[in-house]
């Protein structure tokens, strides 16, 4: 009977604390473990900072379990297992303070050893939170609301009249990482100070020794996210600026490289630029592996304002522009007048001969490589090189890659 009465008593005690802790009407806790944070990501730290920004509306799609992870990693996730330090410093490595979460699903609190996420509250209390914080919108909208709380009594142990401005700059430190996870993760946010510290205490049921500092919204911004606005803004500038760019291929009138004019011309177009073929005669005429291409204008018919770029073409038939007053001139004033100036295989030997690499980093097959080093060019050997707006070749290999140093240079004009 009296062991009776003493398991009765601790039953009851222990029903009394439950509902202190958790509240009526919720559910004991449920842990939900987190996957292992990611430690890359698209964006520099540098371009986050650049593109962080208050959001304050929200779509209504909800973060998943992965993204909450993330953030709850960026704020206080455990960096240095050992004596667990974490994302954040802490005064002392005290770490007096604890993230929750507040999603459709309910309240949850973060639990940095375990990386895992405890419920707290099994109810939606984003509405009740912004009306906690004077009526904020975000707060409500937001698929998740981050609350940062502190314990300054932690603090005061060793810090005694410090421990409230250390606990105010830790929650600043934990707060910018998280913004800058969200915008890592895509995602907007805003910070939010405005609120009624005892109204968020008595909605999230926090225990007394923590108060709330800060709140985050986080979730899906309105219109394009500030990563995916950037990347087209860039798609935009490049194919704008590669637009309307012309572009010649001068090519010998027989036994031309046929890969070397062939793909350069197709990375040319895929940028949008317009490209003509030049050579000696207007005919249709044969590359050394037996393909046809057709030149449409006379070399000697060139006006080099026409374009924006020169592209002197190798094969073994490009030899006849190594002496030709007219191809010679061509680069000349195209280097004069800051044009794209390219060859590539032999056909380097033109610009050598044009006096245009002298001082130049540059590289062309390997037989022409005493000819560069005798105008004065620096001969690396690199399958494509550019020094400033002149840009040369090695061989057949390389011209994709001859093409897209040509591209990218006059997407960047
Ligand atoms: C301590 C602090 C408290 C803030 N409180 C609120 C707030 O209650 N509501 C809100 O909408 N924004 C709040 N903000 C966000 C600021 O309004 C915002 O940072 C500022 O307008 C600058 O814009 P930016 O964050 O886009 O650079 C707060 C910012 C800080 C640093």
């Amino acid at each position: 009977m009296k062991r009776l009465t003493i398991l009765v008593i601790i039953l009851a005690v222990f029903a009394a604390f439950c509902l202190g802790q958790y509240g009526s009407g919720v559910s004991p806790p449920k842990i939900i473990r987190l996957s292992e944070p990611r430690l890359t990501g698209p964006l520099s730290l540098e371009q986050a900072l650049a593109r962080r920004r208050s959001v304050r509306r929200f779509t209504n799609r909800g973060l998943d379990l992965t993204q909450i992870g993330q953030l709850a990693w960026a704020g206080q996730g455990i960096t240095e297992k050992q004596r667990g330090f974490r994302t954040a410093p802490s005064a002392g490595a005290i770490y007096p303070m604890k993230l929750y979460f507040a999603t459709g699903e309910g309240l949850f609190i973060y639990n940095p050893y375990k990386h895992s996420l405890e419920a707290i509250i099994n109810q939606d209390i984003r509405g009740r939170l912004a009306a906690a914080a004077l009526g904020q919108r975000p707060v409500a909208n937001a698929a998740c609301d981050i609350i940062i709380t502190g314990s300054e009594r932690k603090l005061a142990y060793k810090y005694r009249n410090k421990a409230g401005r250390y606990m105010l700059l830790e929650a600043g430190h934990i707060a910018q990482n998280i913004q800058l996870q969200a915008v890592s993760l895509e995602l907007a946010s805003v910070t939010i100070g405005a609120f009624n510290v005892m109204s968020v205490s008595s909605v999230c049921g926090l225990p007394a020794d923590l108060e709330p500092l800060y709140i985050i919204c986080v979730g899906y911004p309105t219109g394009q996210t500030t990563i995916e606005k950037a990347e087209k803004e860039k798609e935009t500038r490049k194919t704008d600026s590669a637009k309307a760019k012309r572009a010649v291929l001068i090519i010998a009138s027989g036994n031309f490289r046929d890969e070397e004019l062939f793909e350069t011309k197709r990375e040319l177009e895929k940028a949008n630029v317009e490209t003509v073929i030049a050579s000696t005669k207007t005919a249709v005429l044969k590359g050394m592996l037996g393909n046809r291409a057709e030149a449409t204008i006379l070399v000697n018919d060139i006006t080099v304002d026409d374009y924006d770029a020169i592209i002197f073409i190798g094969g073994s038939g490009a030899s006849q522009y190594f002496d030709s007053r007219v191809a010679l001139d061509i680069a000349r004033q195209a280097k004069d007048k800051q044009k794209v100036l390219a060859a590539i295989c032999i056909a380097p030997t033109v610009l050598a001969n044009a006096g245009v690499l002298d001082g130049v980093r540059a590289t062309s097959f390997l037989s022409e490589r005493g000819k560069l080093k005798k105008a004065g060019a620096t001969y690396t050997g690199a399958a494509v090189e550019q020094d400033g707006l002149i840009i040369t070749g090695s061989g057949p290999k390389a011209a994709t890659k001859f093409g897209k140093a040509i591209t990218d240079a006059l997407a960047d004009r």
